[in-house]
């Protein structure tokens, strides 16, 4: 059984949510965050009452995040594995530049570039106390990636996302040495994870198992390529 944080699970159809029931089913002890109370949340406390624990946490905010360790560290001695799911987009994203505010972009990387490595930070002490390799997956995307980029839009979320994939590398150089700790991000691929639309192949609750695997199978490799898709084969950043 390993502690397990991952932030953004309010929302029943999304892969936050999916990941924690997931991990629950798989028998962790599961942190789950939210910036808001989640009635979806609640309900699934009440089926783990034992092993789901709900922190409310607002990446966006230093001091949100640091009193969310301070909870958890309140709860569990360590945290083998953070997923940094929580994201943002404005509902300008679809804009193309003449009709997008461009004081979008730099809030929007505050929660989906920095969030997670703000997360990074105030969790690190509960992530050097694993008995197991501690490891940080970042829920990217393809739209962060700048080699494949064909979008005109996307001006918020395309950016926090390269932005997310940068800080990663960053910290996989800062951490390189240290055998304790991995990290990687991971674009998840096109999950339905709008209900309004059915176009996206990947199913949350499905993908979620898949997705855990995948980290379970790559959390030991700190030398495999640091941008992967949901197979596990490098994505170009
Ligand atoms: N869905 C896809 O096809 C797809 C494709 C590529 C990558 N991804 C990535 O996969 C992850 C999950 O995607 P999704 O579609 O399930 O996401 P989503 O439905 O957009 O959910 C995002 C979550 O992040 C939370 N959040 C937003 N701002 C926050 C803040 N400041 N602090 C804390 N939490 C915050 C939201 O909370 P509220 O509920 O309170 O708003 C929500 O629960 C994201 O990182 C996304 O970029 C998804």
């Amino acid at each position: 059984m390993q502690n397990v944080l991952v932030t953004g699970t309010g929302r029943p159809y999304a892969l936050g949510f999916n990941l924690v029931r997931r991990y629950l089913e798989h028998g962790d002890n599961v942190f789950a965050s939210i910036r808001r109370p989640s009635e979806a949340l609640e309900a699934l406390r009440q089926e783990w009452p034992d092993r789901l624990h709900i922190l409310t946490m607002d990446i966006s905010s230093t001091p949100s995040v640091n009193a969310a360790a301070q909870a958890a560290a309140a709860l569990a001695p360590c945290m083998d594995l953070i997923v940094n799911n929580a994201t943002t987009a404005s509902d300008q994203t679809l804009n193309e530049l003449p009709d997008f505010d461009l004081d979008l972009v730099a809030p929007a990387v505050n929660v989906g570039a920095v969030g997670p490595i703000r997360v990074l930070k105030a969790f690190l002490p509960l992530l050097r106390q694993s008995e197991t390799v501690a490891l940080v997956v970042n829920i990217s995307s393809e739209a962060g990636s700048i080699g494949r980029c064909y979008r005109t839009n996307y001006l918020d979320y395309g950016t926090e996302k390269a932005a997310l994939n940068m800080l990663t590398m960053t910290m996989c150089n800062y951490f390189r040495d240290d055998p304790r700790l991995n990290i990687f991000c991971v674009h998840p691929g096109w999950i339905r994870t709008n209900p309004d639309d059915p176009r996206a192949p990947l199913l949350p609750y499905e993908h979620a198992e898949t997705l855990r695997q995948l980290f379970e199978q790559k959390r030991f490799d700190k030398t495999g390529p640091r941008f992967i898709t949901y197979t596990g084969e490098a994505y170009p950043w």
